[in-house]
């Protein structure tokens, strides 16, 4: 009885709660190394474009912004042709066949051209275009979407290639990279909302793995509640409607032809805070650009823009992603929200590094509960994979895939790092995407075909906790 009532207390709390446009379970993909290259995923490739491999990778060609300031004529070109074929309508094909319903789409600040201040900073340009044919691909396959701002202006996290830049110097803690990446939010915000091609958006992710000890992210907290405020400002002008809100923003109807007019006006109404007001002054021009260029001026500035649709998902990673007092996104919540959290037992310090360790440690996995004591859920899991710190046999591939399942489905759902992996002479065959490489997995048995199904349902029965109270049942 005890633990019935126990159970009954838990499954209230941890509802898996699905915000329109979020399906009931994720069972998702990363994009990655599509829009914000990752070298190591795809070694040959990179070699081939003139990149390069080093221990160090501030010290040689081995992220974007040393790629294009090595190749400042060609940069442009070669990574078309990169965007052109790492991600294909094939790929689309074969992700819905598998059943997958979302993808995460890592981005860098640079999609957004004007945010890059050149020349101090370079980053290959033309992007978008490649990103609003690959949205109307997944939009008629019926693959949900969320645009996660991966690679931040400034950078959020030393020596990483994911942030785009491999630096110690991290910057993006600023006022002024803050208010780049609201300028950035306002415009994928906008275009969510009213590009066509973004119709299966239905989330933003703020900042992709910010450094986790909360000392080093000033003013992080700041940045999550203008973010979330950018982001309904330009919904209430859009006529969306958003739940509690503390903004008052009206649209006269001298500007109701013309949003982006009405986004000036918006700017300065109750409630908005400096720093947004001037992002979104800031994001007008660009906004203007970018629709010129994608044939969307009318819409912008000649068309009624009333809106009927739902606000989007303000996605945050998990504010137990961080420690040391941490600002909790959960605080500045308007309108819908979900939580991410990234699990990566291959770069250590979750379980010792050996199978049995492994399989106790997430047979036994409490970060939903944990996350949903502090407000944070729904939780989803942005990032998993199959990697190990030790040499894993194929049958261990399956229970491990089986019970990451079965921890994170417990949640909103799941998102494997990554859709695919380079398989080449470099990468010894198929060795690197044996583990990471979700579309890999699948034809190595790992993975089901059916991603909502498993190979051994009680995978976990052996390794269960018993002096806990487990929530699995
Ligand atoms: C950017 O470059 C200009 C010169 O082109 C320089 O004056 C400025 O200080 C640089 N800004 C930063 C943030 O490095
Ligand atoms: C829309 O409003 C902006 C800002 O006031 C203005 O510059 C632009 O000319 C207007 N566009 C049209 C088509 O009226
Ligand atoms: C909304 O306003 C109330 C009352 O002023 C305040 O307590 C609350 O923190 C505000 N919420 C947000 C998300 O700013
Ligand atoms: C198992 O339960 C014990 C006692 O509550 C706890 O100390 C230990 O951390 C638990 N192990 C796991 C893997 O959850
Ligand atoms: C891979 O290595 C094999 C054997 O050394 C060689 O024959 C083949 O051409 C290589 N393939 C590529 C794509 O380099």
């Amino acid at each position: 009885m005890r633990r019935i009532l126990a159970g009954l207390v838990l499954s209230s709390t941890l509802v898996a709660r699905a915000w329109a446009g979020q399906p009931a379970h994720i069972h998702g993909v990363n994009l990655g190394s599509w829009l914000v290259l990752e070298p190591w995923m795809l070694p040959q490739e990179w070699s081939d474009m003139g990149g390069q491999e080093c221990e160090v990778c501030s010290t040689c060609i081995a992220s974007e912004s040393s790629f294009a300031k090595a190749y400042p004529d060609t940069v442009d070109t070669t990574f078309a042709q990169h965007w052109d074929t790492w991600f294909t309508q094939d790929d689309v094909n074969t992700l819905k066949a598998a059943g997958i319903n979302t993808v995460r789409i890592p981005l860098g600040y640079w999609i957004v051209e004007a945010l890059v201040d050149r020349p101090n900073e370079s980053y290959p340009r033309g992007g978008l275009n490649y990103l609003r044919r690959g949205l109307s691909w997944l939009q008629d396959a019926g693959i949900q979407v969320i645009l996660d701002h991966h690679a931040l202006p400034g950078v959020q996290m030393p020596g990483q290639m994911f942030t785009g830049d491999c630096t110690t110097d991290v910057q993006f803690y600023t006022p002024y990279n803050y208010r780049r990446a609201l300028v950035w939010t306002a415009v994928m915000t906008v275009f969510s909302h009213l590009d066509p091609v973004f119709g299966n958006v239905f989330a933003i992710e703020a900042v992709n793995d910010p450094i986790t000890d909360a000392t080093n992210t000033p003013d992080y907290g700041t940045f999550q509640k203008n973010f979330v405020q950018i982001t309904r400002a330009i919904e209430l002008t859009l006529g969306i409607s958003v739940p509690s809100s503390n903004l008052s923003v009206s649209v006269s109807p001298s500007v109701s032809n013309n949003f982006t007019a009405a986004l000036i006006a918006t700017s300065s109404a109750t409630g908005i805070s400096t720093e947004v007001q001037a992002a979104l002054l800031e994001a007008v021009p660009i906004l203007r650009e970018i629709g010129a260029a994608s044939g969307l001026q009318t819409t912008l500035e000649a068309s009624p823009f009333k809106q009927s649709g739902p606000p989007l998902v303000a996605n945050f990673m998990d504010v137990n992603y961080q420690h040391n007092n941490p600002s909790n996104p959960a605080d500045v919540a308007i309108g819908p929200q979900a939580y991410d959290n990234h699990v990566s037992y291959s770069h250590g310090g979750i379980a010792d590094p050996d199978p049995t360790s492994y399989m106790s440690s997430i047979c036994n996995f409490k970060r939903l509960q944990a996350d949903a004591a502090v407000g944070n859920s729904p939780l989803w899991f942005g990032e998993w994979e199959l990697a190990t710190q030790f040499d894993a046999t194929d049958e261990f591939l399956c229970k491990w895939a089986d019970a990451q399942k079965l921890a994170y489905s417990k949640s909103a759902g799941w998102i494997y790092w990554n859709f695919k992996i380079e398989i080449s002479n470099r990468t010894d065959g198929n060795a690197l995407a044996r583990q990471w490489s979700y579309l890999e997995g699948l034809k190595l048995g790992f993975l089901t075909q059916d991603p909502a199904a498993l190979h051994d349902p009680n995978v976990c029965v052996s390794y269960m906790n018993k002096t806990t109270d487990d929530t699995s049942s």
